[in-house]
């Protein structure tokens, strides 16, 4: 996909300023999704003492903070000040930067691995990102990343995108184009992608995972916190809509909480390469 100058900055931008407002409730709501990625992840690197790993839009540095724990060397990369300033906070001794996916400042084959764990859906140019993990990875490295299962299988993206388009008037939103937050849920997609990029023994695998609902507000509090794509159209609405939006998220998560279990599957797809 090409973008236009104006249309690549317009993205960046809308991206920027939703993870300064993400970071205030990010650890709270979606960390307990995100988390659950971390220990397939580690695997699927090979984590060992020693292994040097960059972990690329590390958020709140879940994936970086374990693989220290696990004795290896990581580095946290993320372009947002405040998911950096709030990784520091949680763990004040990772080595962590502020830097762009898409424009690594590291040299080539400068790490044994690189893993990207729901970042990849929030890049303008997700092959770009690719190709740059690829190339800070050293050959036969690895390189991973983690993205959502498409919505008809996470409930939780699922049900608020349905709620939401059943109420909502589309055309009072204004959302910059970009890739489609789900693009790289087809495995077809992220195969094609990783071959692209040059990426060897590509292996596509689904790791499930649950969005805990802890009370009904849940799910809304997770469109009003953690859905960056679907809270401008949201917000766009009348406030007669937006009621109806909300009520209809709060009955859901009744819902959810009068089953056994009172959790979402969100299952996540795990992919990785090798560096040839
Ligand atoms: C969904 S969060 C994932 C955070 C963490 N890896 C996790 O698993 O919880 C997406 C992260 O990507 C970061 N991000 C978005 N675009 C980026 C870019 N172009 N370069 C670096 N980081 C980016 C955001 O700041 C945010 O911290």
């Amino acid at each position: 996909m090409t973008f236009s100058d104006n249309a690549y900055q317009a993205f960046v931008a809308f991206e920027k300023s939703a993870w300064v407002e993400m970071s205030t409730h990010y650890d709270s709501i979606a960390g307990q999704m995100t988390r659950q990625a971390v220990s397939p992840i580690l695997d699927a690197v090979g984590i060992r003492v020693g292994l040097t790993m960059l972990d690329v839009a590390t958020g709140p540095g879940y994936v970086a903070a374990a693989a220290a724990g696990r004795g290896a060397k990581p580095v946290g990369v993320d372009f947002s000040p405040e998911m950096i300033a709030g990784a520091r906070r949680m763990f004040p001794d990772l080595e962590l930067e502020q830097g762009d996916a898409e424009n690594l400042r590291y040299r080539d084959a400068s790490f044994d691995a690189a893993a990207c764990a729901f970042g990849m859906l929030h890049f303008p140019r997700p092959g770009k990102a690719l190709a740059e993990m690829r190339r800070v990875v050293r050959p036969g490295g690895k390189v991973v990343y983690t993205i959502w299962s498409t919505p008809t299988k996470d409930h939780l993206f699922g049900t608020i995108r349905e709620i939401v388009l059943k109420h909502a008037d589309l055309s009072l939103a204004t959302v910059p184009s970009g890739p489609g937050a789900f693009m790289l849920s087809d495995p077809l997609v992220s195969t094609a992608l990783m071959d692209a990029a040059g990426l060897t023994e590509i292996d596509v695998e689904e790791v499930p995972c649950y969005f805990d609902v802890r009370t009904p507000q849940d799910i809304l509090g997770f469109l009003n916190h953690c859905s960056p794509r679907v809270l401008p159209v949201f917000r766009a609405q009348t406030e007669e809509t937006r009621g109806h939006i909300e009520q209809a998220l709060v009955n859901e998560g009744t819902k959810v909480m009068a089953v056994a279990g009172s959790r979402l599957p969100c299952p996540i797809l795990l992919v990785s390469g090798v560096v040839p």
